[in-house]
């Protein structure tokens, strides 16, 4: 029983903590005789004391009976010894049955009682507030035998007295005035208090004691004026169990022995109460209960009254009825039958192994009132709390989402009152309930008629303690696992019930990429679709990597990411070459890395700008070879011009840089209508055994493409005498891809035979005598091919400056000397060594003459133009012409001319204005 008041303790001061959670204010401390909250019945042999909730509020609760002035805390043990029974429900309603026989009431003539008792409520700190409860019952149906049955103890009274003395009863006497009396009468009666000689108890065996024995071990003895009170716990070492008609009974059997001046009476007092004969349906409990029981000493008994109650007190028939209950004499039993879930109970739930189950429990009473031979009754009354088995309640899971809402919506119950849901834990975390209600998951309790309860869950498929897992590119399952933490009060006892739930959605958008370029960069913009950033960025040099974030510059806001990818960079690829620009290419993957899904997949190709082929007017080519996407085994270093011997002057393994000269390394040179082309070629020179390398390695791949990068560098002259100028190819003319560069030819004027200095721009107009000697000179400047002649085919000399006009004279005629100029042309032949190439440099000489007409002398000036010819010393054509003493036919050079067309370059020059020094 200290187990049971401690027990009592733990829930109470927990129930506190409950509700100082829940914000209800603590009742400010009371004085005595504040009757709020607190009732009290006199129910025959005994007195209910009832203490509603609100008084206690959920704090402990606890009872001291007064003896005089004297406080004695009701402890387990001394309840059960003197006759005071508690109990409380699961709100914290008490209620306290106390015998009107108990240890401490003022007893007027066994028939006014008065109790006194009071109610120490425990605040939350060291003060408690205190009632007082002072009850007069009066009660005087008192049968020769009374036997009660409470939850803690039973309590025999016997009257003990002969009729004589019982005829005392009559006429009220003070009690101390009537034991005076006694004792004065009978001095040598008093043996031991109440003239108790020796009490035998039958456990069956026979067990003496003298009476302070039996006090000392916890039996409760009283007498009182007219009767003998026997009263034992459940647990006294005196007690035994007995099977009644298959209803297991405690019993305490107890002969007094009272000893008298002459002579020794004897009281047997029995009692018997039931601890068992409950069977339960789901709707009903029944409650057997032995007809004949061992309290009766004979089979004539008549049954003078059977009552049923509830909580101690009497029901009627109609109050039975109105319930259901039935109370009835089936052969050798009493049975009562009461319907489970009567509102005079109440359900409970409890928590077992982590399973949620409830209990009906309920307090109904019995009374009987039986006769033996026609005298001696015996009024029997049985206060018998009933507590169902555990019922398991599984509660529901119930699913009501709707996958367009986006949200999971689930219902848990039902639940008995008195349970709460604390938390929720996820896959990935616990939240209380005001937690979760406050990062938006929704969490409410719902309510039945029946009070009954369920929980209803509302958390967005977005929520991060949602799981989404991806099946497969476009499916998306959405998984709630969710564990409800609950808490069953007052007791505070946890379980926990575990769901899961999940629904499958096709709602994957994947993301997508753009791109654009400008002439340094790609630029990528990937927007993520609803999957979020979770994918990988793959690209030709594998996955992203911090360092790469860097370097291609990757920002990103909530819905999309930024790169910028220089061309150059090695994730990019070349596709194809230009003379000046490279086509590159940057392929993105986007994977998802869990499952290797491919999520996007994005190629971009543009044109950058890039010097390929440069061709100076030295004759210097460069070109740039790259390693391009078709030929994946090319190793730059190993690329060479056509002769194999020219390698790159500079190489990586993406690109190959050569520099050569236009006479080196096996460039050709052809010569057209207005341009020279020179032309190599970049291979791998030991390209076949590349091939064959490769061919061993993986025999079923068909053989690289070959890499042949044809550069070609085009020289063209425009028309502009004497300047330097970059040319350009006609429109639309099919040209190879390629560069273009700059010749340049010159006609100039010497200060003399020595060809060492000349007139420059600014002299002019150049101021001669008639006759004198010009000295004229073509040349082709800065070319450093050696192979290229200068040829002058025809030059002439007119009035004015339009080379056109006339009059004119001619000075060379198809790359002769006029043979009809009477001033004769002559050639002055380059000294080989005097300079670099001599054959880029023709000189000749005329004589200063005047034009005139009719013997008129027209103006004393003119212009020296000539046609100069590039062409290739080493083939036929104009270079190898050779000059015959006659004049040559017009028509054979015409044909000469159509013949060698493709084979050279001519280019017009002409000289300032030559003004002629009269004087
Ligand atoms: C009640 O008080 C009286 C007088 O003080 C005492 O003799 C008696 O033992 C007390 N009763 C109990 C049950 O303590
Ligand atoms: C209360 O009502 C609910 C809903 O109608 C029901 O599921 C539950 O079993 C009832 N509880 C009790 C204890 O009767
Ligand atoms: C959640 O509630 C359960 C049941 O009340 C409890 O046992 C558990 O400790 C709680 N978990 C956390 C993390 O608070
Ligand atoms: C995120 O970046 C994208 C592209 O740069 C832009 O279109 C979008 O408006 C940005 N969104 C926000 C919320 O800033
Ligand atoms: C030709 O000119 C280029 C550019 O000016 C120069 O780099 C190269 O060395 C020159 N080549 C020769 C042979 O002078
Ligand atoms: C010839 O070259 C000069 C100098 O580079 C340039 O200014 C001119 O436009 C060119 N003429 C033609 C017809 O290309």
């Amino acid at each position: 029983m200290t187990t049971w008041l401690f027990g009592m303790c733990t829930f109470w001061l927990l129930m506190v903590m409950v509700l100082a959670q829940k914000n209800f204010n603590v009742v400010p401390a009371q004085t005595f005789n504040q009757r709020t909250g607190l009732k009290t019945d006199c129910l025959g042999s005994y007195m209910r004391l009832t203490v509603d909730k609100s008084l206690a509020l959920g704090n402990q609760v606890e009872f001291d009976a007064l003896n005089g002035s004297q406080i004695e805390p009701l402890t387990s043990s001394l309840a059960a010894k003197c006759g005071f029974s508690i109990d409380s429900d699961p709100w914290g309603n008490y209620r306290v049955f106390a015998s009107l026989l108990n240890c401490f009431s003022a007893n007027e003539d066994d028939h006014v009682f008065d109790v006194d008792l009071r109610v120490r409520v425990h605040g939350v700190k060291a003060e408690q507030d205190v009632f007082e409860v002072a009850k007069t019952c009066h009660y005087d149906q008192w049968a020769p035998r009374e036997v009660l049955c409470t939850r803690n103890y039973m309590e025999v009274s016997v009257n003990r007295l002969p009729e004589e003395i019982t005829a005392l009863r009559r006429r009220p006497v003070p009690r101390t005035q009537m034991f005076d009396q006694w004792t004065n009468t009978v001095p040598e009666a008093v043996t031991s208090r109440y003239n108790i000689w020796r009490m035998v108890f039958f456990t069956p065996t026979q067990k003496a004691m003298v009476l302070e024995d039996a006090l000392r071990t916890g039996y409760g003895v009283t007498t009182t004026r007219s009767r003998l009170v026997l009263r034992s716990g459940y647990d006294l070492p005196e007690t035994y169990v007995e099977n009644v008609n298959g209803v297991p009974m405690k019993m305490i059997r107890v002969t007094t022995y009272f000893k008298k001046q002459w002579s020794v009476t004897m009281l047997d007092t029995v009692a018997a109460c039931p601890t068992g004969g409950l069977s339960f349906t789901d709707e009903m409990i029944t409650w057997n209960f032995p007809r004949f029981n061992p309290l009766m000493s004979s089979v004539e008994t008549s049954l003078l009254g059977m009552f049923m109650g509830i909580d101690g007190k009497q029901i009627d028939s109609a109050q039975m009825t109105a319930r259901g209950y039935v109370l009835s004499v089936v052969e050798d039993q009493v049975v009562m039958k009461i319907p489970m879930g009567g509102p005079d109970g109440y359900y409970k739930s409890h928590a077992v192994n982590n399973q949620y189950h409830i209990t009906y429990n309920i307090e109904p009473m019995l009374e009987l009132l039986w006769s033996e031979g026609g005298m001696d009754a015996t009024r029997y009354k049985v206060l018998f709390p009933i507590k169902t088995p555990l019922m398991p309640r599984p509660p529901h899971f119930v699913d009501f989402t709707d996958a367009e809402q986006r949200m999971f919506d689930v219902l848990l119950g039902p639940f008995l009152y008195d349970t709460e849901l604390v938390n929720i834990t996820f896959s990935t975390g616990v939240l209380t309930v005001a937690e979760a209600n406050a990062r938006g998951i929704n969490i409410q309790e719902q309510r039945f008629q029946n009070g009954s309860k369920a929980f209803r869950l509302q958390v967005p498929f977005s929520d991060a303690f949602v799981v989404r897992t991806q099946v497969d590119l476009t499916v998306t399952v959405y998984t709630l696992h969710v564990t409800f933490g609950f808490m069953i009060l007052p007791e505070y006892t946890p379980f926990s019930h575990t769901a899961s739930v999940d629904v499958t959605l096709r709602d994957v958008i994947l993301p997508t990429m753009s791109g654009t370029c400008d002439e340094e960069k790609f630029y990528i913009v990937i927007s993520f679709g609803n999957l979020g950033k979770n994918f990988n960025i793959m690209m030709a040099r594998g996955d992203m990597t911090p360092d790469r974030r860097a370097e291609y510059d990757i920002k990103e806001n909530a819905t999309h990411m930024s790169l910028a990818v220089p061309f150059l960079s090695s994730d990019v690829v070349f596709e194809l070459m230009y003379p000046s620009s490279l086509r590159a290419r940057l392929d993105v993957l986007l994977w998802e890395p869990i499952n290797k899904w491919t999520l996007s997949d994005f190629s971009l190709a543009c044109n950058f700008p890039m010097t390929m082929t440069e061709c100076f007017s030295n004759g210097t080519m460069s070109a740039l070879a790259v390693k391009v996407e078709s030929v994946p085994q090319l190793v730059p270093r190993q690329l060479t011009l056509r002769d194999p011997s020219c390698k790159p002057k500079f190489s990586n393994d993406r690109f190959a840089y050569f520099s050569f000269e236009a006479n080196r390394c096996g460039t050709t040179r052809t010569f057209y209508d207005d341009v020279v082309m020179y032309q190599n070629e970049i291979t791998l020179g030991n390209g076949l055994q590349v091939y064959q390398q490769n061919k061993k390695e993986v025999p079923a791949s068909p053989p690289d493409p070959e890499y042949h990068v044809t550069m070609s560098c085009f020289y063209m002259l425009n028309d502009t005498q004497t300047v330097a100028f970059f040319t350009k190819p006609r429109e639309n003319e099919p040209l190879p891809e390629t560069g273009f560069g700059e010749l340049q030819v010159v006609l100039r004027l010497a200060l003399d035979g020595s060809y060492s200095n000349f007139y420059v721009k600014e002299d002019y107009p150049v101021v001669q005598y008639l006759r004198s000697p010009l000295f004229f000179e073509v040349a082709l400047l800065q070319s450093t091919d050696p192979q290229i002649e200068l040829v002058l085919e025809n030059c002439w000399a007119t009035l004015k400056e339009d080379w056109n006009s006339t009059p004119r004279w001619d000075l060379v005629v198809d790359g002769c000397v006029n043979l009809a100029d009477r001033y004769e042309t002559v050639f002055h032949p380059v000294i080989p060594n005097s300079v670099p190439y001599p054959s880029h440099l023709k000189h000749f000489e005329i004589k200063t003459f005047t034009f005139v007409q009719n013997d008129v002398v027209f103006q004393d000036q003119i212009f020296v133009h000539c046609d100069a010819v590039l062409c290739d010393s080493e083939s036929d054509g104009i270079c190898k012409r050779r000059c015959p003493s006659p004049m040559p036919l017009k028509n054979e050079k015409k044909v000469r001319r159509e013949a060698t067309n493709v084979q050279f370059l001519r280019t017009p020059l002409s000289s300032g204005k030559i003004v002629l020094s009269s004087s």
